[in-house]
């Protein structure tokens, strides 16, 4: 298990365009690895690679629309594209690259996302609700877009308070 440095809001890696992954190797398998281990350990639901300062096309994302007794799922996307998506929801979002600080983002409530493999295959998976906003904020992520860009507004502290307590 490796644990990689989440860096913050400032940070130029965070502003630029990632480049798609083009060989399926090692490299590619650790920095998953990497990613999904960083994202666990932070109790976050998605990581995007340029969030630990690598400028390639790779999120993790975690599946939180699961049974009580289920274990949450991790997708691992390389190069994702959004190829569908639907509806709309407005609600409180965060970042693991902008700590503290929450914002009301209006996001699509389905999403269909096509990406490669760790292996290089082709697939699809759909989203809902928070894992369709996740994909879309991740995917933002690998354009250099924040979700501060996005918000209509910021959560006070109370609300903060409030959206945390809603958590536990
Ligand atoms: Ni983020």
């Amino acid at each position: 298990m490796a644990l990689r440095h989440i860096l913050t809001q400032g940070d130029p890696a965070l502003a630029k365009k990632c480049r798609p992954v083009t060989d399926f190797n090692a490299h590619l398998a650790q920095l998953l690895d990497d990613l999904g281990d960083t994202l666990l350990e932070s109790g976050g639901v998605g990581l995007a690679a340029p969030q630990v300062g690598v400028l390639r096309r790779v999120v993790v994302v975690l599946e939180t629309n699961v049974g009580e007794d289920e274990d949450e799922i991790l997708y691992e996307l390389v190069n994702p594209e959004i190829i569908e998506q639907s509806g709309s929801q407005t609600g409180a979002e965060g970042c693991l690259s902008v700590p503290g600080v929450y914002g009301v983002v209006t996001r699509p409530d389905y999403v269909k996302v096509r990406a490669y493999d760790r292996d290089g295959e082709l697939f699809e998976v759909e989203g809902h609700g928070l894992t369709a906003r996740c994909f879309c904020h991740e995917i933002d992520h690998l354009d250099g877009h924040l979700f501060t860009e996005k918000a209509e507004r910021f959560l006070s502290p109370e609300e903060v308070a409030a959206e945390s307590e809603e958590e536990e």
